[in-house]
């Protein structure tokens, strides 16, 4: 029997509305009554900033640890040192970066995900993105809906097809490759990646993507940039002033990977001035977003004002989807159980284990 904090994002009345809506504090993954049966301590909460948060002051004597990217549990090192029997970190989702992975290697803790949970959640969500920024969506629909106006016109002048056009994914994994899938029968000029590991000929072939491996020389020719590569020391910041100069004027960029792999002020003055047409995505720097975050803000120059033109930015849901919902819980629960019954867990779950990083994607060099 073992002690299990589990944080989630807090449901409210969609909770009650909507009973699907597994990954909030009032369905508890769907796990409680199997944590009950087998006679484990489960606390679940939304309560995780700051000493005398639930999950600061829960941690101290547990065994494991569910967090989801919606709403994460920030797991740093100084909790890690706090919470001496911590064994096991899953992450209700795909992305663990909220956990510190060289932490959890230095004390042998075992962060798993349920890889590919949300891939096409998310691949479907950047493809809309691209789409909405591209044909200026926001602003028809603000003309319409909240101004009762009709003015074609002022819409059509920042509206572009995207078949023409250069698309380039940072990232090639599970999720940027189901982007470049889903592109394809939009006709793009080219698309294109920039990723440390090849894809596999056969999918490169299947999708005509190219690799660029120079970041400066692949942001240059792309018309539109999509991350889709996980936060970690390689990625923390890499959109900053200088590399968004290298993207082109009146470009667009999608950011469904993780808020902090760009730097926050400088994408809204790239946004503000124009330099960039437009910037959506679902994440944010720290979640939840504080008020005043620039991104929920920032506007293009050339739209009316209000309008969140060239602004396609929304709270972190891409992947939790009620679609996604039942698949990430279905595999926290199994990892739990195979973690607990000593069974061979599914090795692409595997982040870090024994000391090592088990998964390739945070960071070159590392992992099988
Ligand atoms: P994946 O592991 O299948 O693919 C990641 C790819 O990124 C790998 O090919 C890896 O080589 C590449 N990569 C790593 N560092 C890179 C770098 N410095 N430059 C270029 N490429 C780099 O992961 P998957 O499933 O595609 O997910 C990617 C990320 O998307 C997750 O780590 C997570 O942060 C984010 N995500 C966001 C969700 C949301 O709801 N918004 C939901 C699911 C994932």
């Amino acid at each position: 029997m073992v002690k299990v904090v589990c944080v989630l994002y807090k449901g409210g009345p969609a909770a009650q509305e909507e009973s699907r809506l597994l990954g909030t504090t009032e369905n508890k993954l769907g796990m409680e009554k199997y944590m009950k049966d087998n006679g484990h301590t489960f606390i679940v909460t939304d309560d995780k900033e700051g000493p005398n948060s639930v999950l600061h002051k829960e941690i101290v004597d547990a065994d494991v640890v569910i967090t989801t990217p919606f709403h994460p549990g920030y797991i740093n090192a100084e909790l890690i040192d706090k919470a001496p029997k911590l064994k096991l970190a899953i992450t209700a989702g795909v992305g663990s970066d909220h956990v510190d992975l060289n932490k959890a290697n230095e004390r042998k803790i075992t962060v798993a995900e349920v890889t590919g949970s949300n891939v096409v959640s998310v691949a479907e969500h950047v493809v809309m993105s691209i789409l909405l920024l591209v044909r200026n969506y926001n602003v028809g629909h603000a003309q319409v809906y909240r101004n009762k106006e009709w003015y074609v016109a002022d819409i059509a002048k920042n509206a572009f097809d995207l078949e023409g056009l250069t698309v380039g994914t940072i990232g090639a994994g599970r999720i940027g490759f189901r982007v470049l899938q889903r592109l394809k029968p939009f006709d793009c000029k080219e698309l294109l990646y920039f990723d440390y590991q090849n894809l596999p000929s056969d999918a490169e072939k299947e999708v005509g993507a190219r690799r660029v491996q120079d970041l400066d020389d692949f942001l240059s020719q792309c018309d539109v940039v999509t991350i889709n590569a996980p936060l970690h020391e390689g990625t923390k910041g890499l959109m900053n002033k200088e590399k968004l100069s290298k993207m082109r004027k009146g470009s667009w960029l999608v950011n469904t990977a993780r808020g902090a792999i760009c730097v926050a002020d400088d994408v809204a003055d790239a946004v503000n001035s124009g330099h960039l047409r437009g910037y959506a995505g679902d994440v944010w720097d720290k979640q939840p977003a504080r008020e005043d975050h620039p991104w929920r803000t920032m506007q293009g120059p050339g739209g009316p004002s209000g309008s969140s033109y060239g602004n396609g930015m929304v709270p972190h849901y891409s992947g939790t989807t009620i679609s996604a919902q039942k698949r990430y819980a279905e595999g926290a629960l199994e990892i739990f159980d195979n973690w607990i019954n000593g069974k061979i867990q599914t090795p692409a779950n595997i982040i870090v284990e024994n000391g090592e990083y088990a998964s390739k994607a945070y960071g070159q060099g590392r992992g099988k």
